[in-house]
């Protein structure tokens, strides 16, 4: 296990060692019983002494409830600390997650960090608990008992002495044998619990394509693979079983062979016989417990390393000590950006743009899809960072100010938006969480969202399921688009969010942000010509570059992609609504 990890284990440190010295005393209890047992029989009951009976019956039954008091609670201990242990590194990870930028988050699949906030946390936890339970127990119980059998018979401790590293070297290997199969199966976990999220997530494209039967397929199949690697493993460990039982015969076998002798030529007692077969069989149990911990510790080892990635993964942005809390205002200039997806050396997906945007102008931004028209946009509020050049808003390089200033003040709709479980107060308040009902309720006019929701029963309280499915699809886009007005932003940017809404709604919103916020810079991204004909300035993209700026009359004149939309769209009369 690893050091890194064990910071999480902070307050259940005094459980993590309570357990330990439980498991102690409770073994040396154990270690002691066969002993009272063999002077029970060899001096009471040999020389019909009751007294002696009674006395050390009484300190055996003592003895035996102090084990099982010293056991209970080591079980106690041992669990709250395991679950104490798993329960600070998953909020660890979980607060790690939440520190991520956009690119750190492209670096896992949501499934795998599911995986590893569940799976791999109850694996490492459960080898936590074993850990400090049964692997300190089985040394101890170990060389106690060949301790007590060597004060016993000499001949016999030595037999023991052979069998051990014996039978631990064998179920070792037997354990290495199947670890291979226990970390595939691990890995195909991930894909098994991506196809699941997809297909749950995507229930509804699912159905309306009729693919059940094609994802069936897909989820049977990898069922069938971990089933198959899970019998593999399984198969291997199942050894553990007969091996152990074989010895155990062959070993009870000599002892009895060797006892029986030992008591003909009078040098051990009936008694003392009995006393270490129980020392020999607690010894070969031990050794069968550590075998089984170490499967154990060996599928931990695998989730150790997956969690290790999160937690190992370098935060692209954190705030400098002197980075800044304002926005002055809503200027935007880009100045000689490159930007790669995949880092320097990486495809470019923007090359060369330089952009200047005076504060409080509306902005439109058209071209094909893929043509980088998000990635542009994405840049302004930091969700990545440039490769090469700059971005400055409010004439201040976006890198300089603090993350939650720079995204409070540039206010972004993204182009896949979801909703929250919540009412839609909850939901809108997601932009500002002290904002009053009135507040709410102007940003909804603004976004014209307020006339649908005062159409619903329960209006403003109307609850909204998960993703947003119970809001058609433009009803969605408008609150998403009022969340992030409420957050009166220098800078508000629309990616491709009125696409969904009718152009008569969608040039009235366009009107309210000209009247209602008059100062804030507006970007919008559109398909349609109708959402950015009127802007100040329109930017035509096409492969990561600009391929033209200007008012829609000058693109008319000067730029064929402009032209070429405007037709398609204007002339043939085929404006979708
Ligand atoms: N998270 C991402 N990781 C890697 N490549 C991406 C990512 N998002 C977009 N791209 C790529 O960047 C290019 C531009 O995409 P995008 O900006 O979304 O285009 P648009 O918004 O104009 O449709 C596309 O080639 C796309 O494949
Ligand atoms: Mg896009």
């Amino acid at each position: 296990m690893n050091r890194k990890l064990f910071k999480s284990i902070r307050e259940y440190k005094k459980q993590s060692i309570m357990t330990p010295v439980l498991v102690i005393l409770e073994v040396f209890m154990e270690v002691l019983i066969p002993l009272l047992m063999a002077n029970i029989i060899d001096i009471g009951i040999q020389d019909g002494n009751l007294g002696y009976i009674i006395e050390m019956g009484l300190i055996l039954v003592v003895m035996a409830m102090l084990a099982l008091v010293f056991g209970g609670l080591a079980g106690k201990t041992g669990a709250m600390a395991a679950a104490g242990y798993a329960k600070n590194l998953r909020h660890d990870i979980f607060y790690k997650i939440q520190n991520f930028s956009f690119g750190n988050i492209d670096h896992f699949s949501t499934s795998s960090l599911v995986t590893r906030l569940t799976t791999d946390i109850s694996n490492i936890q459960m080898a936590y608990m074993m850990t400090i339970r049964l692997l300190v127990r089985a040394p101890i119980m170990i060389v106690l008992s060949l301790v007590m059998t060597m004060t016993i018979n000499r001949q016999i401790a030595l037999l023991l002495l052979i069998t051990v590293p014996i039978l631990g070297g064998l179920l070792i290997f037997i354990a290495k044998k199947a670890h291979p199969h226990f970390i595939q199966v691990f890995d195909e976990y991930d894909i098994l619990n991506n196809t699941v999220q997809e297909n749950v997530n995507a229930a509804r494209v699912v159905k309306a394509y009729v693919r059940a039967d094609h994802e069936n397929e897909k989820f049977r199949k990898i069922s069938e693979v971990i089933y198959r690697l899970f019998t593999k493993a399984e198969k291997i460990v199942a050894w553990n079983s007969p091996v152990m039982q074989f010895t155990m015969y062959i070993v009870v076998l000599c002892m009895v062979f060797i006892g029986g002798r030992s008591i003909i030529f009078e040098t051990m007692e009936t008694g003392e016989l009995t006393s270490v077969i129980v020392y020999a069989i607690q010894i070969l149990s031990s050794l069968m417990m550590v075998s089984f911990v170490f499967v154990l510790i060996m599928i931990a080892e695998a989730s150790t390393d997956r969690i290790l990635e999160v937690l190992n993964e370098v935060p692209e942005m954190e705030d400098g000590a002197e980075a800044i809390d304002a926005v002055p205002n809503g200027d935007i200039d880009f100045e000689n950006v490159d930007f790669s997806y995949s880092g320097k050396d990486g495809n470019l997906s923007l090359k060369n743009v330089n952009l200047h945007i005076k504060s409080g102008q509306m902005i439109g931004i058209i071209g094909g899809t893929g043509s980088a028209k998000s990635t542009l946009v994405q840049l302004i509020p930091r969700l990545y960072d440039v490769t090469k050049g700059s971005v400055k808003v409010g004439g201040i390089d976006v890198r300089n100010y603090k993350l939650e200033t720079l995204r409070d003040q540039v206010s972004m709709v993204l182009q896949k938006n979801v909703l929250f479980t919540g009412s839609i107060y909850d939901n809108i308040r997601w932009g500002d969480e002290n904002a009053t009902n009135e507040e709410v309720q102007k940003v909804c006019r603004l976004a014209q969202a307020d006339g649908f929701i005062q159409e619903f029963p329960a209006k403003y309280n109307t609850m909204i399921v998960e993703g947003g499915n119970n809001v058609s699809g433009g009803q969605k886009q408008r609150l998403c688009i009022a969340r992030a007005l409420l957050k009166k932003p220098k800078v508000l940017i629309l990616d491709d969010s009125t696409s969904a809404v009718d152009t008569r709604t969608d040039a009235l919103i366009r009107q309210a942000f000209r009247q209602e916020i008059p100062d804030t810079t507006k970007i919008i991204i559109a398909q349609r010509i109708s959402s950015v004909e009127d802007a100040d300035m329109i930017i035509v993209m096409e492969n990561g570059e600009i391929n033209g700026i200007g008012t829609s009359e000058e693109l008319l004149k000067t730029n064929a992609i402009y032209r070429e939309i405007y037709e398609s769209q204007v002339k043939g009369g085929t404006e979708n609504e």
